[in-house]
């Protein structure tokens, strides 16, 4: 029994020498392979063998058995690439193929302007060790407003007049909306998590607007830190250093006193016109500057909502517009532009 698989391993390792030497093609190599080392192949049926032979002498036969296969099996593989070189060179030299035609041109994608900016400023802040968030575009009022410190009432809400759609939503029942700013990200992350709290959040945002530098769906970026001990300073060096980023280092940065019902102080945050250098004409208006957020140290009946304790924390947090950007670093003077979807005004970037 053992001399006789030792014979029957000898003979198969011979065959294999010859056949590896014959082949002209992969299909050959393949069959080959299924031939002698397939589920059924000669090799395999020999290792199933090893079971009929007695414990002392299963070693020595199947290590023999192994070996051959091994080798064999690393022949093939070598062997396999010689010849799929070699087909792919006889593909290429066939005088059917002209391989100088040119393919077909299926025309090459780009990113959208709104996207780069918008990847840009992720950049930055990420940069900076904060982190990414994201919040629904559908929000409740109580999210949108009430949390935000702006009470039923409220004249600043006639800013953000929005889209209502009807239901309610927890907690109270509070009316379901279209997001006017993406600051109720801000109660979100703040009801989640404790600080410190390193957050930007990208979105969709929604009011009843429309003209050519406003849409009725635009695009906000949300920024918010918390910690002990976060000063106006640090917003004012933060947003300095992200406006420089973004426009170039000779730009300058203003901030002016202005009113956000969830932030007290509020600032509004401007550069310099980049076309007259803050000397004034048709871009900015004559006056130098352009805005572009509005920023703002955390109100204490915010951190109060949230069960921050305002004694022991402080934050400030900020949110720009992504087309507003984009319209001044690309010098884009129709918002509608973004949303037409007109390759000529698209490949430009
Ligand atoms: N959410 C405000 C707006 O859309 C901007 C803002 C965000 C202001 C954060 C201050 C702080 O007008």
């Amino acid at each position: 029994m053992k001399e006789e698989l030792l014979a029957k391993i000898e003979s198969l390792r011979q065959d294999a020498t010859k056949a590896l030497a014959s082949f002209q093609n992969l299909k050959e190599l393949q069959e080959f392979r299924v031939h002698l080392l397939g589920k059924k192949g000669q090799l395999t049926e020999v290792l199933k063998g090893l079971s009929g032979l007695t414990p002392e002498d299963r070693p020595l036969v199947g290590q023999a058995a192994n070996q051959v296969k091994q080798d064999i099996e690393a022949r093939l593989v070598v062997l396999q690439k010689t010849l799929e070189a070699k087909d792919k060179e006889s593909l290429f030299s066939a005088q059917s193929i002209d391989i100088t035609l040119p393919g077909l041109d299926t025309g090459r994608g780009f990113r959208h302007p709104l996207s780069l900016v918008n990847e840009e400023i992720e950049t930055f802040f990420l940069n900076l060790g904060f982190s990414v968030y994201e919040g629904p575009d559908v929000e409740s009022d109580y999210y949108n407003f009430e949390a935000l410190n702006f009470p039923a009432d409220h004249p600043a809400r006639e800013m953000q007049d929005t889209f209502y759609i009807g239901g309610n939503a927890a907690p109270s029942p509070s009316p379901l909306l279209l997001r006017t700013h993406t600051s109720p990200v801000q109660i979100r992350t703040m009801k989640n998590q404790k600080p410190p709290i390193y957050m930007i959040c990208p979105g969709a945002v929604y009011r009843h607007d429309d003209d050519v530098t406003h849409s009725p769906m635009f695009h906000q970026v949300e920024g918010l830190m918390v910690d002990t001990h976060i000063r106006f300073s640090h917003l004012k060096g933060i947003l300095t250093l992200f406006c420089q980023t973004m426009f170039g280092k000779e730009r300058k940065v203003r901030f002016r006193p202005s009113f956000f019902p969830f932030v007290e102080p509020g600032a509004e945050v401007d550069i310099s016109c980049g076309l007259c250098n803050g000397k004034g004409c048709r871009i900015c208006g004559g006056d130098g500057w352009l805005e572009i957020l509005g920023a703002g140290m955390v109100h204490p009946h915010v951190l109060e909502e949230v069960k921050i304790d305002p004694k022991k924390y402080t934050g400030f947090a900020f949110g720009l517009g992504v087309e507003r950007i984009a319209m001044l670093k690309y010098g884009i003077d129709d918002i509608r532009l973004f949303y037409q979807s007109d390759l000529r005004f698209l490949e430009q970037f």
